[in-house]
């Protein structure tokens, strides 16, 4: 055992080498060149630091691809008519990364695209992604969202408070028009791997609670509204899932409240979505996480199992994940500053990695704890390994990119740095903090990179200051 594990820590190990797979934290077409230095989609990352800067943000467009072809031919398979189900649509949660690069891309492949805010179904919109597959979430749309998602005709407005039906109902009402609603129901399965995305456990702001009768009087005043049209009832278990059990409860739980409605109601609700949150591995040290082809199979296989059980013919199926779509697809690149060893008693010591970048760009290490893994990208790295933090240059001292990461122990300023599987919940929750620049995201595909956005400037952040 190591001294930083008798004092409780982790071992620092190195990130995993890219091994061309899905199941890792690097994108499929990460590789080692014979200098040892690391490229994606044969683009070396020290030509796309060379050409657009550091930090930035690298989506392999062609792994991205990829996930979503595997998703949209998973479902399509598992939910055919011939295996006795109603088809399956995959709604790309547009939360982990939108823009209108990205939404084109995954609708391209077959996806339709999830929103959560009006400015994710604006981006979803001028991609050019139809309205009828798009569907709006949010615990506290407003007017304008509402609006927003009727008159571009979304295929679902995912419904999150009794409150809400009334407001729906007005703005429908106003335009003359019928709306195609679901009702966001919470069916107390608790899944994921923090307290803060863990989203379907009782006492939480999203949904309607199955067990306190909240969902069945919501699906009850819908029915009762003419200009709202029942879709589906929708559920969403939690984030960064590996175990599928979850979502088979959750599955189970939403199947019986449909049936419980048809039962008292005589309607049979047309689709249930059963969420996303498959979970990604963003160090290698996780368990494999399921296959788009196990996620469907065992979702089949439990909607088949509980409509038997409950006697009502099976619903037309969606799911909605964003994190295994995006999430290994993208890593982030920076450039080493600063470096410190510190020491920490008993012989132990720490080197902090300062890079370019930090919280404004990764905020999921500060906010959640999360685990993530760092190497070296511009060259190879010789045998010594030094366990080391990665830190960021916000005056936080919380400001952590990698926790414990074993670098190479000449790793030196001027390096670069990349970070794996930041594709998801990178860029879309980055932030201003400390007046930084977000950075570029760049997209790498055809062996070629292109900016899909760019990277802000000091002139942005001053042109927003109206005093400036
Ligand atoms: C309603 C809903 N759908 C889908 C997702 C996507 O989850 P993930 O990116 O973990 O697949 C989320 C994430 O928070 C969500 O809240």
């Amino acid at each position: 055992m190591s001294a930083a594990e008798r004092a409780g820590e982790p071992a620092a190990r190195p990130a995993p080498e890219p091994a061309g797979d899905m199941d890792g934290p690097w994108s499929s077409t990460v590789r080692r060149d014979g200098a040892g230095a690391l490229s994606v989609g044969s683009v070396p990352l020290a030509a796309i630091a060379e050409e657009f800067g550091t930090p930035a943000y690298v989506v392999d467009l062609d792994d991205l691809r990829a996930r979503s072809r595997a998703y949209a031919a998973a479902f399509e398979d598992a939910f055919s008519a011939e295996n006795g189900l109603a088809g399956a649509d995959v709604y790309y949660a547009g939360k982990a990364l939108l823009t209108v690069g990205i939404a084109r891309a995954v609708a391209e492949c077959g996806l339709r695209v999830d929103t959560s805010t009006g400015g994710e179904l604006a981006v979803a919109l001028r991609a050019g992604v139809p309205g009828a597959h798009i569907g709006l979430h949010g615990n506290n749309k407003s007017d304008a969202e509402i609006s927003a998602a009727i008159d571009a005709g979304v295929g679902r407005i995912v419904v999150d408070s009794l409150a809400e039906i009334d407001r729906v109902e007005m703005l429908a009402a106003e335009r003359g028009t019928s709306v195609p609603v679901m009702v966001r129901v919470t069916t107390g399965v608790h899944a994921g791997g923090h307290e803060f995305i863990a989203t379907a456990h009782e006492d939480q702001k999203f949904g309607l609670s199955l067990a306190s009768g909240a969902a069945a009087e919501a699906i009850r005043r819908i029915l009762a509204r003419p200009a709202l049209e029942l879709v589906g009832i929708h559920s969403h278990i939690g984030s960064q899932i590996l175990d599928l059990a979850g979502f088979e409860a959750a599955a189970r739980a939403v199947l019986t409240l449909r049936a419980d409605v048809h039962r008292e109601h005589g309607t049979l609700v047309p689709e249930v979505d059963l969420g996303g949150g498959y979970g990604i591995r963003y160090t290698g040290t996780e368990t494999v996480p399921p296959s788009p082809a196990l996620i469907a199979s065992t979702l089949a296989d439990v909607v088949s199992r509980v409509c038997t059980e409950v006697g009502t013919p099976v619903p037309r199926i969606s799911i909605e994940p964003g994190r295994s779509v995006v999430g290994p697809a993208g890593l982030t690149l920076y450039r080493v500053g600063t470096i410190k060893d510190v020491a920490l008693g008993e012989g132990r010591s720490r080197r902090y990695v300062s890079v370019d970048g930090g919280m404004s760009d990764h905020i999921r290490t500060a906010l959640y704890g999360a685990q993530y893994t760092a190497a070296l990208a511009n060259r190879a790295a010789p045998a010594g390994a030094v366990p080391a933090r990665v830190v960021g240059k916000h005056c936080e001292s919380g400001d952590i990119v990698v926790d414990h990461v074993a670098l190479p122990d000449d790793v030196a300023r001027g390096d670069l740095l990349a970070v794996p599987a930041t594709g998801a919940y990178g860029r879309s929750m980055s932030s201003q903090y400390n007046l930084v620049p977000r950075p570029p995201v760049v997209g790498v595909e055809g062996g070629g990179a292109r900016v899909l956005v760019r990277r802000e400037t000091v002139d942005d952040l001053l042109g927003l200051d109206l005093d400036a």
